[in-house]
């Protein structure tokens, strides 16, 4: 028996009450299952939250970085820079329209893009590939946005649009700025395990370009014109369901007690556990949405740490044990800048290290000291 679900789901559905049940069953009684009044009422307050002129509600996270670069018109011979350390959507999304992802190390203290290595894997792209630099897109992980201010610098000077994968990051900010708006466009997922989550998959996309929300909204609705039937490009269907707008709408309106809920959390386990691992570390100006909270300890003891707690209740969970430039699937689509050649050692060493614990806004202080007193109990038992 687990101390504490790896996210406690359970928790938080009893703290928001009958409620969230009644606006589930409302919708349920109304027979409106696509595209009812709750999706626009959404699209509106996420836009409110974030910061930005519109929101474009679609089907998941994936969908919501797809949608953006087939308004781009993404195709192959253009490449894409994303970080290495990362979930697979974030390049998959690139691959899928037979563009080339261009894998950029990480910051070791954030885990987020390097705006130095982005420098540099542009250079090489231009110097020593037949490839054209199109875009960027940098990912705020684990809740903790990217370093925006020079990677949009850096893409401003070469041309480039930088799409901002905010699927772990909603909730987050920087510069007194949200997260979903620190770029062109701004990608979000609602994920259950995610700060935002539905219960099922949902995601949408941020945005101050409201002539490019009409066209992802099209998009999103197999490329419909003014009327349904009339279509004036090639789209895809990904409409977030009714009930999961509904259900959205209640889990915002919480979204700001759980975040500082969330930020509790994760100084409670620094506390406890500084000078023992490596703890996240927070720069000036940004505000994490806690997605998860990642230490890093020995390559040689992280393993061996994991399956200790595991044997004690305690889940964790190691996100990302590999590199996407090291990836089967990645590796698959040959070329100059994967694998060995992607040049990325920081991703290569934080897969080796990470390790992420139980995280979400219900855990209690007691069960936070249990966990960290059984992490250290695990270091000096393999030291
Ligand atoms: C960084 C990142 N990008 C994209 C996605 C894709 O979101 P979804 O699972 O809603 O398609 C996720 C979700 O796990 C993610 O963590």
């Amino acid at each position: 028996m687990d101390i504490t679900p790896f996210i406690d789901l359970k928790k938080q559905l009893a703290a928001l009450g009958p409620a969230l049940e009644e606006a589930v069953l409302a919708v349920v009684r109304s027979t409106q299952y696509i595209g009812g009044p709750a999706v626009g009422e959404l699209e509106k307050a996420l836009a409110a939250y974030a910061g930005v002129k519109a929101a474009v509600a679609c089907a998941n996270g994936t969908d919501a970085l797809t949608l953006p670069l087939l308004a781009k018109g993404l195709k192959p011979g253009d490449a894409v820079f994303c970080p290495s350390f990362t979930f697979v959507a974030t390049a998959e999304v690139v691959a899928l329209r037979g563009a080339t992802p261009i894998f950029v190390d990480i910051d070791p203290v954030t885990f987020n893009l390097s705006p130095d290595d982005l420098e540099v894997k542009i250079k090489n792209v231009l110097s020593h590939s037949p490839l054209t630099p199109v875009g960027v897109i940098p990912v705020d992980l684990f809740g903790l946005p990217a370093d925006f201010t020079p990677i949009n610098r850096i893409a401003k000077a070469h041309g480039l649009w930088v799409l901002e994968d905010a699927a772990q990051g909603f909730g987050g900010e920087y510069q007194g700025q949200k997260a979903g708006s620190l770029a062109w466009v701004g990608a979000t997922s609602f994920f259950p395990a995610k700060p935002l989550g539905c219960y099922g998959d949902g995601g949408a996309v941020l945005t101050n370009d409201l002539e490019l929300a009409e066209v992802l909204k099209s998009l999103r609705g197999h490329g419909a014109g003014a009327s349904r039937y009339e279509h004036v490009r090639i789209g895809v269907n990904s409409r977030l369901d009714t009930l999961q707008a509904a259900i959205l709408l209640k889990k915002l309106a919480v979204l700001p007690q759980e975040l500082l809920a969330r930020q509790k959390v994760s100084q409670t386990y620094s506390r406890l556990l500084e000078g023992r691992v490596v703890t996240p570390k927070i720069p000036d100006g940004y505000f994490s949405a806690w997605a998860q909270y990642t230490i890093r300890v020995k390559a040689s003891q992280r393993d061996q740490l994991k399956t200790f707690l595991q044997s004690q209740g305690v889940p964790t969970n190691i996100y990302y044990p590999l590199g996407l430039h090291a990836q089967p699937a990645f590796l698959a689509l040959g070329g100059d800048f994967v694998g060995a050649k992607a040049a990325c050692p920081e991703t290569e060493k934080a897969s080796q290290e990470v390790l992420s614990l139980p995280m979400h806004p219900y855990l209690d202080e007691e069960t936070i000291s249990q966990i960290s007193a059984l992490i250290i109990k695990g270091l000096d038992l393999g030291a």
